[in-house]
């Protein structure tokens, strides 16, 4: 009945909110958790560790403890770090490694089966922020995701509906058909959901930290796994594997300062560049949802990830020219023919593909009374990753090797193409395009946010930030409102229903726009947090069936 009221209160466009903390996440037991380590008197970060290992039991589409992500810490004294938790590509992995032998790309190899995963990290990211940031001790962060696991939960309508649709994909791997069904018969909605093996493993966490899942028992189950599969990832890069603290990405926009995720991440230097060309129009007096307002985006949108594909990777291995292309002067350069009554179309190549599969990343925020904020995006890549569970351990490997350019040029599954700078080498990261995100105001964190959505994380966090700070909307309102999104190749714009009505979309079509159409899923899941005339606040995205809390 509780969640019921939260979720009619939500709907009625007010965020929760409260003065202690608050927390939004794609799942509300995972939110739950949040507040409950609040409570206890955790900070932000300890109560986002918690969240981050909640969502590997209760979230698992995209929570995981096989994949990577990152983390924004912004704490109360105004330091912000950034933490790079991103998966790396096993020491046996090569430049063509998704090719045959005449150059051409061998379909799915590098999203489906062992060779799709690179060396997970989010264990050693969430443990690293917790030591590092946290005040709470392993056992009291880890006990709420152990319980979860080992005692389970009732399965939402939604996750039962997940899992049935994931089911297919996973009945070449009878570990993972045991973990998400009852001997191959869906669960359902209702239903008791228990992970034996996933609680074993967070156990050994919990008592053993990083050693068990990169050096002891865990590490040992992920190299069987591989070796079964014939993957790649070995116990050298399983111990090798290390999270790296990384300078945010600065920047400013109408008077708020934005931090966001470098390299390897595309996140923030792509958002930055595109609120720096947005920047000198006046954007509110367009007005949310016109067709000038939505033009202006698009084209700040083309131009940004046209520079994607050539410059960004990871910066471990090729210099990423991130200043250069976060400077006001640049966007002034780069938007000069910027034309507000017609197209510069995207460079005459071929269209990219669509993806096939659900992007299945997920983004949580927390922030706490004394003015720490957290903003954490994490993944498997796909929805489920690459649907294998390793045997014994009980979670999901990710399909992260697909992010690497596998060959130039050539779209990935989000349709994204990428060069030199992104193209496969022994222990480098992928590119990303996880954008978490901490906007300040008056030395105060006024928005956390972020998303889920591949190729469409960073113009979903673009679009918020817009809908918060130009449009004055409420956290709620501005997580809510329906989204749309260019990436210049492939040259179209999707949108979603009532992001842009039927005249806006005659009129950017008269521009020159091409390829203006419906999207076929839905835009991001923007969970995101506020400070506001003194309140906390939390809204989890409506396009997901969670809640967020405050209290
Ligand atoms: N796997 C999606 C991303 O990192 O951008």
């Amino acid at each position: 009945m509780l969640i019921l009221c939260l979720f009619l209160l939500q709907g009625l466009d007010y965020p929760i909110s409260g003065t202690h903390g608050a927390v939004a996440s794609s799942s509300t037991l995972a939110s739950e958790v949040g507040i409950e380590i609040l409570k206890k008197g955790g900070n932000a970060v300890d109560a986002a560790v918690a969240v981050g290992f909640a969502l590997a039991v209760t979230h698992p589409t995209a929570g995981n403890l096989g994949g990577g992500g990152f983390a924004v810490v912004r704490l109360a004294d105004g330091s912000v770090q950034t933490l790079d938790f991103r998966e790396t590509a096993p020491e046996k992995a090569h430049r063509d490694m998704y090719l045959d032998e005449a150059g051409n790309v061998i379909p799915d190899l590098s999203t489906k089966g062992h060779l799709a995963s690179g060396v997970p990290g989010s264990v050693d990211g969430l443990l690293k922020l917790l030591e590092n940031k946290g005040s709470m001790s392993r056992e009291l962060v880890l006990a709420p995701a152990i319980a979860l696991a080992e005692d389970g939960f009732r399965l939402s309508v939604a996750l039962a509906e997940d899992f049935k649709d994931v089911l297919n994909s996973m009945s070449a791997y009878p570990q993972s058909m045991a973990v998400f069904s009852k001997h191959g018969v869906p669960y359902e909605a209702g239903e008791l959901f228990r992970q034996a093996d996933l609680a074993a493993t967070l156990k050994r966490i919990a008592k053993q930290g990083r050693a068990d899942f990169y050096e002891g028992k865990t590490a040992s189950l992920i190299v069987a796994e591989m070796e079964r599969g014939r993957g790649l990832i070995s116990a050298t890069d399983l111990k090798k594997y290390a999270s790296v603290w990384r300078e945010p990405i600065v920047g400013s926009y109408r008077g708020h300062e934005v931090y966001s995720m470098p390299p390897p991440s595309s996140g923030g230097v792509l958002l930055v560049n595109m609120l720096n060309m947005v920047e000198p129009y006046d954007v509110a007096s367009m007005g949310w949802g016109s067709s000038s307002v939505a033009h202006l985006m698009i084209e700040a949108e083309r131009r940004a990830y046209a520079d994607r594909a050539q410059y960004l990777g990871d910066p471990d291995f090729v210099d990423v020219p991130s200043a250069r292309l976060t400077e006001k002067s640049y966007a002034a350069q780069r938007f000069a023919n910027f034309d507000a009554n017609k197209v510069i179309p995207s460079e005459k190549i071929s269209y990219g593909t669509w993806p096939i599969e659900s992007s299945e990343t997920t983004h949580y925020s927390v922030i706490d009374a004394a003015g720490n904020a957290v903003a954490i995006t994490t993944t498997l890549n796909w929805g489920y990753g690459n649907r294998i569970v390793v045997t014994g351990a009980g979670f999901l490997l990710n399909n992260e090797m697909d992010d690497f350019s596998v060959k130039p040029n050539t779209p990935n599954s989000y349709g994204l193409i990428g060069r030199a700078a992104n193209e496969i080498k022994p222990g480098k990261r992928m590119l990303s395009s996880m954008t978490p995100t901490i906007v300040v105001k008056d030395g105060k964190p006024v928005l956390v946010t972020g998303s889920p959505g591949g190729s469409t994380i960073i113009t979903t966090v673009f679009q918020v930030l817009l809908n918060t700070i130009d449009h004055k909307m409420n956290v709620s309102h501005a997580v809510a409102a329906p989204r749309f999104h260019h990436q210049w190749l492939p040259d179209r714009v999707i949108y979603e229903t009532r992001a842009l009505n039927a005249d806006a979309v005659n009129a950017l079509t008269g521009k020159g726009h091409v390829g203006v159409m419906l999207s076929p899923w839905k835009i991001g899941a923007a969970n995101s947090v506020a400070f506001r005339e003194g309140r906390l606040e939390a809204a989890s995205d409506p396009r997901r069936d969670a809640v967020g809390l405050a209290y």
